[in-house]
């Protein structure tokens, strides 16, 4: 649905906007605050199904989502709001930015990379995020020791090749994520959907070494 503009303070009180774009932010300008508290990070949150159901059953940390288009930042901000949640905060940019220039290094328990655009064409595959090394590093210094990375995807092929990738890779560690654990975990908005359709879903979670 296109997204339409409507008569609204800009940024909204969750919407983080950077105080300057090219450096990298301190823990306290993305969390006012409580910049102690954990902190995840979800990557393309899209709609924010997944983060605010992680926020709301989770008070006590705080959750950052990053996706680049308008509308659905907005769309998050506001429910985040209506919802009372004081813990949320939503940043409209491009997730590689995001990661690698803009966000604290060690700042992050956990990131999740939910359904990311499986650029399915061949001549686009080196555009897949879990599939480019430099984009594992940089998530890998985003996390604090001992940190996770959540990946999930229904697009089998970026599955496998995101699995061939972390072969080569000796700063994560693979750990064991039991399906269907919707408490630990829960249902993204696309996921849902593609569940419903039938497709079945794939997941990585990673833990950070050294
Ligand atoms: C398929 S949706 C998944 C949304 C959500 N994670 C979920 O599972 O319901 C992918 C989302 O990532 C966003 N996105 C795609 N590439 C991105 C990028 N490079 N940086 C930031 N957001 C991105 C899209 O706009 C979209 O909202």
């Amino acid at each position: 649905m296109p997204f339409k503009p409507k008569n609204e303070p800009f940024p909204l009180p969750r919407e983080l906007y950077p105080p300057d774009w090219f450096r990298r932010l301190t823990a306290a300008e993305v969390f006012p605050g409580r910049p102690e508290a954990p902190a995840e990070i979800d990557l393309g949150c899209g709609d924010g199904g997944f983060l605010l159901a992680m926020a709301s059953r989770h008070p006590e940390r705080n959750f950052l989502g990053v996706e680049r288009l308008l509308g659905r930042v907005r769309k998050v901000a506001r429910e985040s709001g209506k919802a009372g949640l004081a813990n949320v905060r939503v940043l409209r940019l491009e997730t590689t930015y995001a990661v690698e220039w803009l966000l604290p290094r060690a700042f992050a328990d956990r990131a999740h990379l939910l359904f990311p655009d499986p650029w399915p064409k061949k001549k686009h595959r080196r555009k897949r995020l879990m599939c480019r090394r430099e984009f594992l590093r940089s998530v890998h210094d985003l996390l604090k020791p001992g940190g996770e990375f959540f990946f999930k995807t229904d697009h089998e092929p970026y599955f496998e090749e995101a699995e061939e990738v972390l072969e080569s890779i000796d700063f994560f560690e693979r750990m064991a994520w039991p399906a269907g654990d919707r408490e630990f975990y829960p249902e993204t908005d696309f996921e849902r959907h593609w569940l419903a359709e039938g497709r079945r879903v794939r997941g990585l979670r990673l833990r950070k070494m050294g």
